[in-house]
């Protein structure tokens, strides 16, 4: 198995850790555009490599995609993060060519790979991807509902003082501070609803705080974050490469499902060696599907700026 993470920045970096930890690939290629950044995260792994016991070999590149060649899941986290104060929609200009770029580069050498987009406005640019590479949709995976299911389970266990482990809930929708949607209706703690348990003022916090829990860290980081994007990239990776059919909420192409087409959105869909593999269309009520079909516009909108750069 070879894998590449495009982009050598915090959340390229730390995802490309977290695959060598996990031992998901025998071969792990970093890459990026700035001279020898690469090549020195990539050695830096390398040198924990017994500390950890993994076996995985790791290489950086300055930006030669030859080095990518034969890739069965690439990762691009390349463009330019969010800044205090940026919703993530206002990185369209810049990173809309820069995510084509890269697709292009990447596809030359691994026509077959699964493609997992990260780089914000992450549903925007799953969206160039899959209309602009000609790759099927089942190998291109927005990763941003996996993230925020996993912030809004944070918040979650924090209120409830519970291990997160023991919580399921899932958020759909965009992947933007005013378009996911925290299904909180559906959560549960080892299998009772989570509404249970808090009162609709602590319910509503919950679901506030999980909406802009990206922002809170660029707040406080000047930056965006990359630990839990990272480690959000590697259980998708993960799921891929072991076939685990885990279900996820990512963005993927809809067409017809949640009354969506020609979009890419989170839906909870089951990822294994193909890609997505399936996306589960359960029904939501009358005010979760009006939110929804918000959410889409905004992000449509989005999409809508592609045609003007
Ligand atoms: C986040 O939410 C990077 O969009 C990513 O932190």
């Amino acid at each position: 198995m070879k894998i590449t993470v495009v982009g050598a920045g915090a959340v390229g970096a730390t995802s490309a850790d977290n695959i060598a930890r996990k031992e998901l690939a025998s071969e792990l290629v970093l890459l990026d555009i700035k001279e020898g950044i690469a090549e020195g995260k990539a050695l830096d792994m390398t040198q924990t490599a017994a500390l950890f016991g993994f076996d995985t070999r790791i290489t950086g590149s300055t930006n030669d995609y030859s080095k990518t060649a034969n890739s069965d899941v690439v990762v691009i986290t390349s463009g330019l993060p969010r800044k205090p104060g940026m919703t993530r929609e206002e990185l369209i200009g810049t990173n809309a060519s820069i995510v084509k770029g890269v697709t292009e580069n990447l596809l030359k050498y691994s026509p077959n790979a699964i493609i997992i987009v990260v780089s914000n406005p992450m549903d925007t640019m799953t969206y160039l991807t899959l209309t602009t590479s000609g790759v099927p949709k089942e190998r291109i995976i927005g990763m941003g509902g996996i993230l925020d299911s996993a912030r809004f389970k944070c918040y979650l266990s924090q209120t409830l003082g519970c291990s997160p482990n023991d919580l399921n809930a899932i958020v759909v929708g965009g992947h933007g501070d005013t378009t996911m949607i925290p299904l909180i209706r559906y959560a549960t703690w080892n299998s009772v609803p989570v509404t249970e348990f808090l009162s609709e003022e602590q319910q509503q916090k919950i679901v506030a705080d999980t909406m802009v829990g990206g922002a809170t860290l660029t707040k406080l980081l000047g930056t965006s974050a990359w630990y839990a994007p990272g480690a959000a990239v590697a259980a998708l990776v993960e799921s891929i490469v072991r076939d685990e059919k885990r279900l996820f909420s990512c963005s993927v192409s809809v067409n017809g499902e949640y009354g969506q087409s020609d979009i890419c959105l989170g839906v909870p869909v089951i990822i294994g060696k193909n890609g997505w593999e399936k996306i589960v269309d359960y029904k939501l009520n009358e005010q979760e599907q009006a939110t929804f079909s918000k959410s889409a516009n905004a992000v449509r909108n989005m999409n809508d700026v592609l045609k003007t750069l």
